[in-house]
């Protein structure tokens, strides 16, 4: 399990309440992270795995190689699968691993028309049994529940990514909450020292 302690050296760059209206009204949250190295990706998918309950829904959103598949495992890992086993699913689009929940990892990009999300069986696994993580999310439309934990990745120059992770429904909201508990630095020993008496 990483440390919080850990993610000191690598603070989100900001955190914040969506200041768009119709978000807030809608109860969007959303906060933004700086991973600066693969391990940094992993280790905040491993809290959104740890934080995920059964039927989350995990939706990728980022260019080719901006690292899904990297912050997948880390959810698998997260949930107790074991990580090294999962892989960017390839001609079969989706892959199930087992864990605290089962996780499903669904890859839509050589999903080549809505239609064939029927064959990919996508509905059978919202059906609130799995914790579900969809690479290429955009393309399932919309299949894709309402309430979900929405994961944008882009490049940030070198081995750095900025993840946007946007929370749309009580439930991914519970989840992101959550992550940014666990991910809040470590009160160091000084700050929580009762003040000394006067003596
Ligand atoms: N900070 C980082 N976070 C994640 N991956 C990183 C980072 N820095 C470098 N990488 C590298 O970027 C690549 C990300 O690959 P990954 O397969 O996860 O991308 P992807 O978004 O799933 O791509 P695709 O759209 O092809 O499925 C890996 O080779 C990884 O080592
Ligand atoms: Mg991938």
């Amino acid at each position: 399990m990483p440390s919080p302690k850990r993610f000191v050296a690598s603070p989100p760059l900001r955190s914040r309440r969506s200041s768009d209206p119709d978000a807030m009204a809608s109860g969007t949250l959303e906060w933004s992270y700086h991973s600066r190295s693969v391990a940094d990706t992993d280790r905040l998918g491993r809290l959104v795995g740890q934080c995920s309950q059964r039927g989350a829904i995990v939706a990728l959103y980022g260019e080719l190689g901006t690292g899904k598949t990297v912050f997948v495992r880390g959810v698998a890992a997260g949930l107790g699968a074991a990580p090294r086993a999962v892989s960017s699913p390839t001609f079969v689009l989706v892959h199930e691993y087992g864990g605290r929940w089962p996780l499903a990892h669904v890859d839509l990009y050589r999903l080549r028309d809505a239609a064939e999300l029927e064959h990919v069986g996508l509905s059978d696994y919202l059906d609130g049994r799995a914790v579900v993580a969809i690479e290429w999310a955009e393309k399932a439309g919309p299949e894709l529940p309402h309430d979900r934990l929405e994961i944008h990745l882009s490049y940030g120059g070198g081995l750095s990514r900025d993840i946007l992770l946007k929370a749309t429904g009580k439930g991914s909201r519970g989840v992101l909450t959550c992550v940014k508990k666990r991910c809040a630095p470590r009160r160091t020993a000084a700050t929580v020292r009762k003040p000394e008496r006067a003596r």
